[in-house]
């Protein structure tokens, strides 16, 4: 599979998340010295039916938020979390609340529905070929990009 460089990139089916839901997605973005690194993301299907993004890293120790059970939710689902230490995030701005990075934010990302896919906007990324995605089903809807001239 072959790898390009885009500004909009279709990640997921808006149908591919519940509302009230989350899905982690293994990208890799180009850095300014054109190498390519891993780009874990989290996007959010809120139950009022908004599309959010943000970078899958704690800002604390940057962990994933879904570290080790797998949830994003705090057990009410009214915050996001983070898998090791616990921290607190509110959904709708990505601030920290409570915990070890408090007042610090995770990283949002712009995102766009286009076509009935969630499309990450305005970050060179490309499909990673090198490491193993565990979320192959979607391969064929990552192929789905869609270039702004
Ligand atoms: S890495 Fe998330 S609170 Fe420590």
């Amino acid at each position: 599979m072959s790898s390009a460089k885009v500004e909009v990139f279709a990640v997921c089916s808006t149908d591919d998340i519940e509302r009230g839901d989350a899905k982690p997605f293994s990208l890799s973005r180009i850095n300014e010295a054109g190498e390519s690194q891993p780009f874990p993301i989290v996007i959010v299907r809120t139950h009022g039916n908004d599309y959010l993004g943000y970078v899958n890293s704690c800002p604390h120790e940057g962990i994933w938020l879904n570290f080790g059970e797998g949830s994003f939710f705090t057990p009410d689902r009214t915050f996001l979390k983070c898998g090791r230490h616990g921290s607190i995030f509110e959904i709708d701005t990505g601030l920290c609340i409570d915990g070890s990075c408090k007042d610090q934010s995770l990283e949002p990302l712009a995102l766009a529905v286009v076509d009935g896919d969630v499309c990450v906007c305005g970050i060179a990324l490309v499909e990673d070929d090198d490491m193993p995605n565990p979320f192959d089903e979607l391969d064929d809807t990552m192929e789905i990009m869609i270039h702004p001239d």
